[in-house]
């Protein structure tokens, strides 16, 4: 049997954050929430027990900790607080796969605050030069979460990354989360990941448009 991986996931008590923690819990990994607040974490932690008591699952409120103690840091956090969560956690997250879930939103929804030649996850590999950063579940909403399956076919997401042992081992926590996961390339990727995003969340809000469910434009 496959040794069990420890997982940090930073920014644990948010939509994101506790979407992925919820449904990582099911797998064969040792979880590890923190967030500024450590009573938001700990409720997440026992949401997660009531509904699986044997998940290896805890709450700890030092993020540098809980990245030193793991094998893989997922970066649950906006896009602005990416820099100061970087310097807690780089010497700690040497060679560690380090998962870029961000969207580099501006406050009016229209666009990036990103330059056009990058993006959230080559940002996040600047600041963590020897971290291997991965892209992924950028595409994914938190409520997609619950339903990763629908109409009998898994949901796809997106993987980017240049380790391609990295790549496969976030391919695998995809899987584990419930979704199909889809290596889409090269680190450089994300930027189309992330634009790609912008113009589903903008159809979104236009149209209740979920590309997960089909393709479908929900109503108007
Ligand atoms: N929401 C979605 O459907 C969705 C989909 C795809 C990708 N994303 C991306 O996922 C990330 C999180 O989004 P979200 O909607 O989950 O946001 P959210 O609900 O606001 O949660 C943010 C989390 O980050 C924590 N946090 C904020 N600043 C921090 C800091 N400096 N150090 C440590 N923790 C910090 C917050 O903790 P406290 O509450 O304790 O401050 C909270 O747990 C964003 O980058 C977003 O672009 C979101």
């Amino acid at each position: 049997m496959k040794t069990m991986q420890t997982i940090a996931i930073i920014g644990a008590s948010g939509n994101m954050g506790s979407a992925i923690s919820k449904s990582l819990a099911k797998g064969n990994y040792r979880l590890l929430l923190c967030a500024n607040e450590l009573d938001k974490v700990q409720a997440v932690v026992d949401e997660i027990k009531v509904n699986n008591p044997a998940a290896e699952v805890e709450a700890i409120d030092c993020t540098r900790e809980a990245s030193w103690e793991a094998d893989i840091i997922i970066a649950a956090v906006p896009y602005a607080a990416e820099q100061e969560v970087a310097e807690k956690i780089r010497e700690v997250a040497n060679q560690k796969i380090v998962i870029s879930i961000a969207n580099p939103l501006n406050d009016t929804y229209d666009g990036l605050v990103t330059a056009p030649d990058s993006s959230a996850a080559e940002e996040l590999q600047k600041l963590l030069p020897n971290s291997k950063v991965v892209k992924a579940f950028n595409t994914t909403f938190a409520a997609d979460f619950s339903t990763p399956v629908i109409d009998g076919k898994q949901a796809d997401a997106f993987v980017a990354g240049e380790d391609e042992a990295a790549v496969q081992t976030v391919a695998e926590l995809v899987s584990t989360a419930g979704f199909n996961p889809i290596v889409a390339g090269g680190l450089a990727v994300s930027g189309t990941l992330e634009r790609m995003q912008l113009l589903l969340i903008q159809l979104n809000m236009k149209y209740g448009y979920n590309w997960l469910a089909g393709w479908k434009i929900l109503h108007q």
